[in-house]
């Protein structure tokens, strides 16, 4: 099938990259002309793991292109995949003005039975409203379907290939089966291929976000009356998680969620709510719980030093707002430099994959350490904000030996206790009782 792919950001490379691999034949679309020539060059813009050997096997085999070019893209195409970004508005409510843009664009070269599919998180009516505007720019009907894309940054590819499922959203059983088509290879293991509307399926893709999301916020909110009460998370999450009405996943408290997709959807349903008369309660809460949270590890900080930064040297581990992505949109660690750096402190970042980018906003502002232990030379404490893998087992005694102070606050509770006490360290967690050295 001669597929299109508007936009190349996380979900749009992947899913063109996915496809091609599949046997189609993609062309993805940017007006990103600097990020449009790197990928014809070979380079890939994000760290997605798997995803350069896959881009570069796939361009080699002429199955996938890129270009700034409309019309080279859509001609031809018997699928167009719109998969720009969907930022949230001042208000909270998704900012479509780059999807309009684009079918704005796509209508003066859609081929007549093409099907154009959002893989773009939007709001419900979206859709619709797309074939409405189709109809206006081609003077036809055109065939518009929903297909909300559900990877996860840092496994996209595994997610992508294997999907736990697939939602279609569609208006009659041929556009419905044209995807249907497209998506048999990955679904060789029985997993669901979900047809519906395109507004249910609109939804579903907000109400899963919102889900995992307010999972979060309750954990996290829990975790710090755990704090208060003397009780350990941990204990409490194994007592819940074995509850088969509750279960373990996405109930691991820490500094709250970021990466570009959980807090502005929340947002966008919560201002689908108000505009149609329903007050968004949990929503809200869900929201407000979470900007609390990532306000959390900065105020234990603060309080450490007795409310002065100033001049302390303090180290930050992960950059990222998830391990194995490069992705820092919304990240928690952003919110603690702005207040670490506001306070008057040093601070020495390290991040496998996300210095670039944040460099790019702080320059000079921030130093930058070649290696995790770099950045612990003479620091007073450390701050854990990612959970990447390099971060689980380093060697505490050095650690200790390159540390002004052994002091650790970490937002992602990778350590025991009991076992920092013994290396010696102050040791701050989420939802325990803090440590002395014994
Ligand atoms: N990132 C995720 O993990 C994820 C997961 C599921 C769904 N989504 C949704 O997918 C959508 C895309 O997210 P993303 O993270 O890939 O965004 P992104 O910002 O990484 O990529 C968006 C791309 O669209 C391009 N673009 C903007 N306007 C354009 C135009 N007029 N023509 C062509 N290209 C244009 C940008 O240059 C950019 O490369 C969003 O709606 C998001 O909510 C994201």
């Amino acid at each position: 099938m001669r597929i299109a792919v508007v936009g190349t950001g996380y979900v749009g490379l992947v899913t063109g990259t996915c496809f091609a691999n599949s046997g189609n034949t993609v062309t993805c679309l940017d007006i990103n002309a600097d990020k449009i020539a790197r990928l014809s060059r070979g380079e890939i813009p994000i760290y997605e793991p798997g995803l350069e050997e896959m881009v570069e096997r796939n361009a080699a085999a002429g199955r996938l292109q890129f270009t700034t070019d409309a019309a080279a893209a859509i001609r031809d195409a018997e699928v167009v995949f719109l998969a720009v970004g969907t930022p949230p508005a001042a208000d909270g409510s998704a900012d479509l003005s780059a999807l309009w843009k684009v079918v704005d664009s796509i209508a003066l070269f859609l081929h007549q039975h093409a099907v154009v599919v959002t893989k773009s998180t939007v709001p419900v009516g979206t859709c619709a409203g797309i074939e409405k505007r189709l109809r206006e720019r081609t003077g036809r009907d055109c065939r518009v379907a929903s297909n909300p894309e559900f990877l996860k940054e840092g496994a996209a590819i595994e997610d992508f290939q294997k999907p736990d499922r697939v939602v279609v959203g569609a208006r009659t059983a041929e556009v419905v089966d044209v995807l249907r088509n497209l998506y048999m290879p990955f679904l060789r293991t029985e997993n669901p291929f979900l047809a519906m509307s395109p507004e249910s399926a609109e939804m579903t893709k907000y109400v899963a976000n919102a889900l995992l999301a307010t999972k979060i916020s309750f954990i996290n909110e829990v975790a710090n009356l755990c704090e208060r009460m003397e009780a350990d998370i941990d204990d409490v999450r194994r007592g819940i998680g074995h509850d088969s009405r509750i279960g373990f996943a996405f109930l691991f408290p820490g500094v709250g969620y970021g990466g570009s997709c959980f807090p502005k959807d929340v947002q966008a349903l919560a201002a689908m709510a108000r505009e149609k008369g329903v007050v968004p309660r949990v929503l809200s809460a869900v929201h407000e719980t979470n900007l609390a949270q990532k306000l959390v590890m900065g105020e234990k900080i603060d309080a450490h030093f007795g409310g002065n930064l100033r001049g302390r040297k303090i180290a930050l581990w992960g950059l990222a707002f998830k391990p194995r992505t490069d992705d820092i949109r919304d990240a928690p660690a952003i919110d603690l430099i702005e207040r670490l750096l506001a306070g008057g402190a040093t601070v020495t970042v390290f991040d496998p994959e996300a210095m670039g980018n944040v460099r790019a906003i702080y320059g000079d502002r921030l130093a930058y350490a070649a290696g995790p232990m770099d950045a612990l030379d003479a620091a007073d404490c450390l701050a854990i904000v990612t959970e990447w893998g390099d971060f689980r087992r380093p060697d505490f005694q050095e650690m200790g030996r390159r540390m002004k102070s052994r002091t650790i606050f970490d937002g992602r509770n990778l350590y025991v206790p009991s076992e920092m006490r013994t290396h010696g360290f102050i040791y701050h967690s989420i939802g325990k009782i803090p440590v002395q050295p014994a």
